[in-house]
């Protein structure tokens, strides 16, 4: 098993729960939180005694607020294009994991935190769960997969709408669109997912292993769109704009776009 701080797991009868945990910064995608995810993904996917995950977020107030925004101020111009696909590669290998995926959303899932929850197989919400792509507010836009799999889940307008406002949605709106599956209360939140996973579980496991296979082939040959987006992320993060939006959020003060 893996040791670490900042991203939690526990083990009980074959389902791994992992609970992104830096809860002063609302759970946000440090370098460190997001290869931690990765090696965790990896040991899910290869080890036999493993059969399901669900991933969660540390308290009752963020599920993840995003990729650490501190971490993009310092970080040369020319690397936004590397961020980007570093981010896609960890979110696919979970959408392409073998074993079966779901994020259980406790509170904000914003920017990196939406795009982690969309790359799950599927999402269960409490009623306290907010969710959006707020990059824009920033200069940037999402790079880890949100232009692609947003749009795929709700449909391309909503999915322009929450991207070109940055606007938040509530668990209603969100199990409205589809983004989210079910909402329940915030305490009955990780019973509800449990729940579901058991009941998943439960099937065959080389059948399950095809299912997801075949369904996410049913999204079509997608690697245009991911090396559109990591490309788009790069120019936006060499840009006066990246510049203004993350020095004004990390100084709490509203962005001044020209
Ligand atoms: N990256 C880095 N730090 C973050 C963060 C992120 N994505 N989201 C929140 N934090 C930090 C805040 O800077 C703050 O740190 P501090 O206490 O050292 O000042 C701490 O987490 C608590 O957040 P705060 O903004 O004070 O909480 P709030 O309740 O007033 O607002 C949010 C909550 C989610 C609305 C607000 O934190 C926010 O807008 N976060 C950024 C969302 C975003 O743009 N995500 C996309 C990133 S690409």
């Amino acid at each position: 098993m893996i040791q670490s701080n900042s991203v939690l797991q526990n083990l009980t009868d074959g389902l791994m729960t992992i609970t992104i945990n830096r809860q002063e910064k609302l759970n946000a995608l440090n370098n460190e939180v997001l290869s931690e995810i990765e090696k965790i993904i990896d040991l899910v996917n290869n080890h036999s005694e493993i059969r399901g995950a669900i991933i969660t977020g540390a308290g009752d107030k963020a599920f993840v607020a995003g990729a650490d925004i501190s971490e993009f101020l310092n970080a040369p111009n020319d690397q936004g294009i590397e961020l980007s696909k570093k981010g896609q590669a960890i979110f696919l290998k979970i959408e392409q994991s073998k074993k079966p995926i779901i994020a259980a959303v406790n509170g904000y899932a914003l920017g990196g935190g939406c795009e982690l929850a969309l790359s799950c197989h599927f999402r269960i919400a409490s009623e306290q769960a907010k969710f959006g792509q707020p990059e824009i507010n920033l200069g940037i836009i999402p790079g880890y997969g949100g232009t692609q799999r947003l749009p795929r889940l709700i449909g391309k307008g909503r999915a322009m709408e929450m991207m070109m406002t940055g606007e938040l949605i509530n668990a209603e709106d969100a199990y409205r669109v589809g983004l989210v599956n079910t909402i329940c209360k915030p305490e009955e939140l990780l019973h509800t997912a449990e729940v579901k996973m058991r009941t998943i579980l439960s099937k065959p496991k080389f059948a399950l292993e095809q299912l997801i296979k075949s369904t996410n082939a049913s999204d079509g040959e997608q690697k245009i769109g991911y090396q559109t987006e990591a490309n788009a992320f790069g120019e936006c993060f060499s840009s006066d704009e990246k510049t203004e939006g993350v020095t004004a959020f990390l100084e709490k003060r509203k962005p001044n776009f020209k």
